[in-house]
């Protein structure tokens, strides 16, 4: 039904660590595997499609050993790591994730793999519990109200044209975003559904990432 378009094409910054944090091992297992693995374990997948970059491509199929995936060079950016990996993608539904995110429940691709067949665009996300400042050189501009604030998570599920078009369009409109149910909303117009995220589904971006990691997987 679908394929697992994993980033990462990284290189980790924000985790102060010497290389790219997709290979942190967390109890043994390299969170890039255990992402790739939460995947394998869904009957709905049909392939793996993994963005890194070129000089790393070795070093992720010593670890990927035995597991069937096809490997895309990555981009400066994730936004265009994402939009070369659509590139490769057959399946009529993509779920575009982090490969920094090495804790995916089969709860959460289910709702995703469910809804995105009627909805075409869906994010998993979870609601806010702090309030959220905007702030710009160091004082507040604007608040968001909390009732309307939540934090999007991967995998992200869409059908695989319609991100396909949201992509192509922001690179000829020299557009970023953040993430890709942004993009798709901003750029189609689309709109997009948004299911229960899972605090458990925790991207590993700094050190304290890694600890609670290693605590919950
Ligand atoms: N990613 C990618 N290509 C890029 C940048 C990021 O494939 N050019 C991937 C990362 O490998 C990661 C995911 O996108 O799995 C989410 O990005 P982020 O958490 O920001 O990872 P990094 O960019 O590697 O970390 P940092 O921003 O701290 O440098
Ligand atoms: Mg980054």
């Amino acid at each position: 039904m679908y394929s697992a378009l994993i980033l990462a094409a990284g290189s980790g910054e924000r985790s102060g660590l010497a290389y790219n944090k997709v290979f942190h091992p967390l109890r043994g297992i390299p969170v890039l595997k255990r992402a790739v693995l939460c995947f394998l374990a869904d009957p709905k997948v049909e392939a793996v499609v993994i963005v890194g970059k070129p000089e790393e491509a070795n070093h992720i199929s010593a670890l990927l050993e035995g597991i069937p995936y096809e490997f895309v060079a990555g981009g400066a950016t994730r936004q265009e790591s994402v939009r070369l990996g659509l590139a490769k993608v057959v399946s009529p539904y993509v779920l575009i994730h982090d490969g920094a995110r090495p804790n995916v429940k089969q709860d959460l691709l289910g709702r995703l793999t469910q809804t995105v067949v009627s909805k075409k665009a869906v994010a998993p996300a979870l609601p806010a519990k702090e309030t959220i400042l905007l702030v710009k050189n160091h004082q507040v501009h604007a608040t968001v109200n909390r009732e309307e604030a939540y934090l999007m998570q991967t995998p992200q599920a869409f059908a695989t044209d319609l991100i396909r078009e949201a992509h192509a369009l922001a690179w000829q409109a020299k557009q970023q975003f953040t993430d890709d149910a942004t993009l798709c909303f901003q750029m189609m117009g689309s709109s997009v559904a948004i299911v229960a995220g899972d605090s458990t589904n925790v991207k590993a971006t700094t050190t304290i990432d890694f600890t609670i990691l290693e605590e919950i997987i």
